[in-house]
């Protein structure tokens, strides 16, 4: 079937070994129905001809400015806005991190600046360049920006190195362009978030906390986000931009945390509890700064209340996922949290060998329902937090058809 009949893909092509990839997702993307143009970086010429572009997409390729320019039917601006996607694949790491800033000093980044329609990247670099704080850092800002971040993928890499930062297959971006025309699964759906820490307070200045940043559930709001669905985000301290479309309920500690999602969850149809909440907060704050002293030093703590357990119990509940961070037994602990806290989803994630989980950027989940399950591979939150919205929406709209009396 003809997905993409009538859809304009502007194709970017920038210089990394992935350029390759590209022309089989050109042809693939042709094949579906689609209209291709493809703009190269110079860099990219390098890697790959522009005749092999040319041939497949049936249309020449733009590299220079001036090209754009000499070219009366199709200038810059004009192609920035022919396409309905602009879709950057292979995206390096330079050229990500010049999209960031905003440069505007070849075709390709100027068509990024100019489009007013969606723009999406496909990073593929070494995977020490893609853990780089920097490259981190400029594909969250493109992303809060609204970029749509795809991929990259994780496995062996040309340069022999084995992690994250391969460019996602051809077919994969191919269902990822068919997906974002499709209307989102989540359209119309209200759906409640936590994400980050809270911050339990021992005196005015000090607290306990975790080392959540927030990264995990800032990037499955976003997902759900363009999933259609309306978003409200309660977000303990965290220093990530806010997602642009949501609600953001800013709060401190686990008792705001409990008081604003039980004021928010009337209206949801879906609650996903990301936030790494404190089980324990002090029992006796201090008023003033405890002053240091020679002895040592007892704090009486008392348990929150679990905030996912308080919405699991409620008699109008919305389709509670949880997710569950372990060091070890992630199976075993996840299980017994599903059962104990009777949820219809459980994302689990573990948080001692640096393969995700809190800070980084990228995670893994072994994600369990009851009676079923399935792994989300190691990749960057962003991908990880589409799958997992995606697998949300599936399970949500079964559950919605398994009820009785609906059609
Ligand atoms: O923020 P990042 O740096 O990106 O890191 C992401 C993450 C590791 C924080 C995230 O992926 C994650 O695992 N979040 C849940 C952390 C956690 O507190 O897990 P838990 O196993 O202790 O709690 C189980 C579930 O109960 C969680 O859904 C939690 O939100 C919820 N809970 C726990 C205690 C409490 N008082 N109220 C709750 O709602």
């Amino acid at each position: 079937m003809q997905s993409l009949i009538n859809k304009k893909i502007l194709l970017g092509v920038t210089g990394g070994i992935a350029a390759y990839k590209s022309a089989e997702l050109v042809r693939l993307l042709i094949k579906a129905g689609a209209e291709v143009r493809v703009v190269m970086t110079p860099a990219a010429r390098e890697f790959v001809q522009p005749l092999t572009y040319q041939a497949l997409s049936g249309h020449r390729v733009y590299v220079d400015l001036f090209d754009a320019e000499a070219d009366s039917a199709m200038d810059h601006i004009e192609l920035a806005r022919w396409c309905d996607l602009l879709l950057v694949a292979p995206a390096s790491a330079d050229f990500i991190g010049k999209m960031a800033a905003g440069y505007a000093d070849n075709l390709l980044l100027t068509l990024c600046l100019a489009s007013r329609q969606a723009v999406a990247v496909a990073p593929a670099m070494n995977q020490q360049m893609f853990a780089n704080a920097a490259t981190a850092a400029n594909l969250e800002q493109l992303n809060a920006r609204g970029t749509l971040v795809w991929g990259p993928d994780s496995g062996e890499q040309a340069c022999g190195d084995v992690g994250p930062g391969r460019m996602l297959e051809p077919a994969h971006l191919l269902a990822n362009i068919e997906a974002h025309f499709q209307p989102g699964r989540l359209q119309g759906v209200e759906l409640l978030l936590t994400a980050g820490p809270t911050r339990e307070a021992i005196d005015p200045v000090r607290y306990i906390s975790n080392r959540s940043s927030g990264k995990m559930g800032y990037a499955l709001a976003r997902a759900a986000l363009r999933a259609g669905a309306k978003v409200t985000l309660v977000s303990g301290p965290v220093s990530l931009a806010p997602p642009a479309g949501a609600k953001l309920i800013a709060v401190e500690s686990a008792q705001e945390m409990y008081a604003a999602v039980m004021q928010a969850v009337a209206h949801s149809d879906i609650f996903i509890a990301c936030a790494a909440v404190s089980d324990y907060r002090v029992e006796q704050q201090a008023e003033h700064k405890i002053k240091k002293s020679t002895q040592a030093m007892t704090l009486a703590l008392v348990p929150n209340e679990d905030i996912l357990a308080a919405v699991s119990a409620l008699h109008q509940r919305p389709f509670c996922v949880g997710f569950a961070a372990e060091t070890r037994d992630l199976e075993k602990y996840a299980l017994g949290k599903l059962d104990a806290k009777h949820l219809d989803m459980i994302a689990a994630n573990l948080v001692a060998d640096g393969s995700g989980g809190f800070e980084t950027d990228v995670n893994r989940l072994e994600v369990f329902w009851p009676g079923g399950g399935h792994s989300i591979a190691q990749a960057s939150k962003q991908e990880v937090a589409k799958q997992l919205i995606d697998l949300i929406g599936e399970r949500y709209t079964g559950a919605l058809s398994a009820e009785p009396g609906s059609a």
